[in-house]
């Protein structure tokens, strides 16, 4: 298959390229904004018909949180208008779309959880704004997969990850919000998941909605903890409300995602947050 990945400098397009690196069975396109904007429906559909494309892997999208309270419109032709774009040039050509979002569409006043099919409930012009990416999406009529995923890290780009290691070097103590629970996710397991799903499914019809993360829940102060004591940090790590680390955008409280699907349908094992998270940092520490 022609696979095409919009946005691949960021931190799950990276992976894919590495991935993409050592694997024959597809020809793959590495597109970012510079080489293709999805929000330009003229240059998307040039890239489809001079590449024969089968399947598209979106993973371009505008991923400030808080400053997308500020720029809502950008946000929004970016997580919104653009998948529609790639959504209706997969359907011209019976192309697969594998569009990714996030757990941020849920409102985090959840127990347990959320499956795939529970309300959505977005708290952040963020969430909104890939809420309605996904509903342009299922509405389009094209194959896709949206695979929903949360905290995502990897030994590129901004994160958490590394803004914990670089804080770790140059503070003695930090304090980090101890009542929002979530799952972190390597980047690089993403990736896989997402060639097992595109090699499981082909070029068959397909509408569904997937979540995927690392296993376990924990809050931003257990990652915080965790990663200062992977990389060898000292720096200690108070724990606080979300009340005392105000922020423009609202975090959900509690935006575990269930996994069964994806465990289910591709058949995969997944890791642990904790695994992966030592790989990461050994990664980083090769660099
Ligand atoms: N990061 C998280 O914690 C998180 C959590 C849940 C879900 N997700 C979702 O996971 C997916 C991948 O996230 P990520 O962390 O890998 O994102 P990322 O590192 O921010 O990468 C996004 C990439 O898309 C590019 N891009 C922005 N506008 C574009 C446009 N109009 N056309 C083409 N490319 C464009 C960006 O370029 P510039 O850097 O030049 O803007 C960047 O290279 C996204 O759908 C995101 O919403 C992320």
């Amino acid at each position: 298959m022609n696979i095409l990945v919009t946005g691949c400098n960021g931190q799950l397009g990276t992976e894919l390229q590495k991935i993409a690196a050592s694997e024959t069975q597809h020809h793959w396109v590495f597109t970012d904004v510079d080489t293709l904007d999805i929000c330009n429906k003229a240059a998307v559909e040039t890239c489809f018909d001079e590449q024969q494309i089968d399947a598209c892997i979106n993973c371009a999208a505008y991923t400030a949180v808080d400053k997308a309270e500020d720029e809502p419109e950008l946000a929004t032709l970016i997580n919104t208008f653009a998948p529609k774009v790639l959504a209706e040039a997969c359907l011209k050509r019976d192309a697969l779309l594998i569009h990714i979002s996030t757990d941020y569409v849920f409102g985090g006043d959840a127990k347990e959880p959320y499956k795939v099919d529970d309300p959505i409930n977005p708290q952040s012009v963020y969430g909104s704004t890939k809420a309605e990416g996904e509903r342009l999406v299922r509405e389009s009529g094209c194959n896709y997969m949206i695979v929903r995923t949360a905290w995502l890290y990897s030994s590129v780009g901004k994160n958490f990850v590394k803004t914990m290691l670089m804080l770790g070097d140059t503070k003695d103590e930090i304090n980090v919000v101890a009542d929002q629970k979530g799952c972190p996710t390597w980047a690089h397991d993403l990736a896989m998941a997402l060639v097992t799903l595109l090699n499981k499914n082909g070029k068959n019809e397909v509408h569904e909605t997937f979540h995927f993360t690392n296993e376990g829940q924990i809050t931003w102060y257990d990652f915080a903890t965790a990663i200062m004591e992977l990389g060898g940090k000292t720096c200690k790590v108070n724990p606080i409300t979300t009340d005392q680390y105000p922020t423009k955008a609202k975090r959900p409280a509690y935006s575990v995602l269930d996994l069964s699907k994806i465990k289910a349908y591709a058949g995969i094992e997944i890791q642990g947050w904790r695994e992966s998270l030592v790989k990461c940092i050994e990664e980083l520490k090769r660099e």
